[in-house]
């Protein structure tokens, strides 16, 4: 067993040995910062040490052969490497943004994309993604709002379990699967004022009930790795929480796998004004749980000493290693260091038949947000379409950042979409209109946008005003969202608003697609443009899945896992929000809101459109009493009273009326899809139990409280059908 397998090579190994397995090195990118001390003549050595248990960024079956060999025909023990990498969406093979995928509320096509790029990684040495991120994030100015599920806790959840399930499957050991990372741990995606990086000020309630569930989840599933944060946490940083990763994650929750640092973020607790040295980061970071130091430096050059010293326990050192000697034992490569690192693997593997999963999966991830006129699908009688704007043929921006070794350029743009997918009797003409002088990007570089450049105006306004339909689309560069892309505008950048006023002036048959990674605020086009669909950064089959939206091809069925603001100041904004005392009171200001805007969403958690019409009846529940250890069920019946068939994301929340602490004034707690043929209806019924209600309480513990509960149910988190019943105990 693998217990015995770990505790045997414990014994054998020295301390140097031991911490050596808590080192993690990059394998290619040159970054400044700690790294960057170290030449790549002297990481060799050390990896023929046995002083380096993981590295990051070594990609293809050769590279990884070669630095493995590095470590199993030099060092004593001959403790295999293993290969991290960022596969956040797809590996070559790239699918919507995880943000956008959540949208498909499709929880197995979702693990059924994690499979694939866990497959399309395995097949390039990489056994190990850190991915999936699981940070709730409710601010559209943060850039790695993309990298996430958004603003709930439940769905993010249930897309941890999906992608941990995808990535791991049943057998890590599975040459095809890979370990997968938890991350990041915890509160990242608070940052203040959606800045990236920046203080995180949160309660000890807001942590448990909002930040911590997707961890606990992917923890229970069997994720092999967490990854912790850059970020602090009420004056601690998340590197050197003690009660987040040794006492929550390791203690409360008894989670086996072990905890990777972020990037140099363990020598980052000196900037954060924790640690004064190197060595007192590397003390802080391993006593608090921090079990490996990616690229940081601190442990190698620390950690003996401070067990020598006796400022760090052997024990803990010990746990540490064992958790890293667990992993690889799970992932198969005490049996066969080279396991991942096998050349016929990638022989097996259809791209094909992944890029007919990444647009079926990218046709689900597509939201309707207006369809005024019966602009869309595009009718028949439709003889000229105009297709007009800077995201309108490019390849780039939909594949997205995080794009792993998914080439530049790659995408079906959504010009091409509808070239190859069109009645060859449509007359498609195409116009740029504005060029944002996006050139050369990099992941590290900021991104320069022209603000004023409108000679491409005029060919726009001419080729709109020919046409029966224009379609134009509008969002933001792959480059615009990501790691340290926060933003203080989220409107659409450069003269895209001005280009969509001009042409709308010529021709008010538009439709809107936007192409882009968080939500934006697009009030005027949302009061204005009759159509507008949602069609983020999707992925290599982009174009073609937009196509197969737009000509009705596919009937849209996502649903937004993010709120829409109606005004950038708004943010963070999300549905679950807590009643606060002043609620409302519209005849005059003393309540809680904006004396400039409404208070709530332009469109709104939950919400997206079909090309049918769904009716919901009223709720019916079983009982209007339900038992400590009972549940019962809340039935509402579906009809499809439109023409074509269609698909129905069916949301059931929840609100507890009276508690020991504030509560959302809902909370989603189910969902189910159901396809219905017009003139068809189904009855969907949630089961309700007293698990559902509970949640973290004034006694510091998950428990459900007696009293009055509000149960809805419905197509989105606003348009909701309302009943009540309480919970004895
Ligand atoms: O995995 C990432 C993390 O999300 C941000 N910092 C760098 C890590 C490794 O590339």
């Amino acid at each position: 067993n693998v217990e015995a397998k770990v505790d045997s090579v414990l014994t054998l190994m020295t301390l140097e040995e031991k911490v050596g397995q808590l080192v993690q090195y990059n394998g290619s990118w040159d970054l400044t910062g700690p790294a960057s001390e170290m030449n790549n003549k002297q990481k060799e050595e050390n990896l023929k040490a046995g002083k380096v248990g993981a590295m990051l960024n070594v990609l293809s079956v050769d590279a990884t052969r070669e630095a493995q060999k590095l470590v199993m025909e030099n060092s004593r023990l001959q403790i295999p490497l293993m290969f991290g990498y960022d596969v956040i969406h797809g590996y070559t093979t790239i699918f919507p943004v995880p943000l956008a995928e959540t949208a498909s509320w499709d929880l197995e096509a979702m693990e059924r994309t994690a499979e694939i790029a866990a497959l399309e990684s395995a097949a390039n040495g990489v056994n190990w993604t850190f991915s999936p991120m699981i940070d709730v994030s409710r601010d559209a100015r943060w850039g790695r709002i993309m990298e996430g599920s958004g603003e709930d806790p439940y769905l993010t959840s249930k897309v941890a379990v999906a992608k941990v399930k995808g990535y791991q499957s049943e057998d890590l050991a599975n040459p095809r699967s890979i370990a997968a990372t938890a991350k990041h741990f915890a509160g990242y995606g608070f940052g203040e004022a959606g800045r990236d990086y920046n203080t995180v000020h949160i309660g000890e309630n807001e942590l448990h009930n909002t930040i911590l569930p997707p961890f606990k989840a992917a923890a229970d599933a069997g994720v092999a790795t967490f990854m912790n944060a850059f970020n602090d946490l009420d004056g601690i940083p998340a590197t050197g929480h003690k009660t987040l990763q040794r006492d929550i994650l390791k203690r409360d929750w008894d989670w086996n796998g072990f905890v990777v640092s972020d990037w140099g973020s363990i020598p980052e607790m000196i900037a954060h004004g924790i640690a004064k040295d190197k060595k007192e980061a590397a003390k802080i970071a391993l006593n608090a749980g921090s079990d490996m130091d990616m690229e940081g430096g601190a442990y190698e050059s620390s950690l003996v000493d401070l067990v020598e010293e006796g400022e760090v326990s052997e024990d803990y050192i010990n746990d540490a290693v064992k958790r890293v000697l667990r992993v690889k034992f799970k992932l198969g490569l005490f049996d066969d260091p080279y396991l991942y690192s096998n050349a016929n693997l990638l022989d097996q593997i259809s791209f094909e038949e992944h890029k007919a999963v990444a647009r079926d999966v990218a046709k689900k991830s597509i939201v309707l947000l207006k369809n005024e006129k019966d602009l869309l699908p595009i009718k028949e009688f439709v003889k000229k379409i105009a297709v007009i704007g800077p995201w309108a043929d490019d390849k780039d921006t939909p594949i997205g950042n995080w794009r792993a070794q998914g080439e530049a350029n790659s995408a079906v743009s959504l010009l091409e979409g509808l070239q190859n997918n069109n009645d060859e009797n449509v007359e498609i003409s195409y116009a740029k209109g504005a060029d944002l002088g996006v050139g050369e990007r990099s992941f590290l570089m900021p991104l320069e946008i022209n603000e004023t450049d409108k000679s491409g105006f005029e060919e726009a306004i001419n080729t709109a005003s020919e046409a029966d339909l224009v379609i134009v689309a509008l969002g933001e560069d792959a480059f615009q969202t990501g790691e340290g892309r926060s933003q203080v505008n989220i409107g659409l950048a450069g003269v895209q608003q001005e280009l969509l006023e001009e042409i709308y002036k010529v021709n008010q048959n538009v439709v809107l697609v936007l192409i882009n990674g968080r939500p934006l605020e697009i009030t005027w086009a949302a009061e204005n443009i009759p159509a507008i669909v949602e069609a983020w950064q999707l992925g290599s089959e982009s174009g073609n899945a937009i196509a197969d939206v737009l000509l009705g091809d596919y009937n849209p069925s996502g649903k937004l896992p993010v709120s829409f603001p109606r005004a950038v100041g708004q943010e963070p904004l999300y549905y679950n929000q807590k009643s606060t005392g002043r609620p409302s009171n519209p005849t005059h200001v003393t309540y809680s809101g904006y004396t400039d805007e409404k208070k709530d969403a332009l469109y709104p958690f939950g919400f997206g459109l079909s090309y049918t019409d769904f009716e919901y009846g009223d709720l019916q529940l079983s009982s209007e009493e339900m038992d400590a250890n009972g549940s019962i069920e809340a039935s509402i019946t579906l009809s499809n009273i439109g023409n074509v068939e269609g698909k129905e994301i069916v949301q059931l929340y929840l609100r507890d009326l009276v508690a020991s602490t504030t509560r959302p004034v809902k909370e989603l707690k189910g969902f189910e899809a159901v396809n219905l043929a017009p003139g068809e209806s189904k009855t969907v019924t949630f089961e309700i139990d007293e698990e559902m209600l509970q949640f973290y309480n004034a006694n510091r513990k998950w428990e459900s409280e007696a009293g009055e509960f509000e149960v809805f149910i419905g197509g989105n988190s606003r348009d909701l059908q309302k009943a009540t019943f309480s919970l004895k105990k």
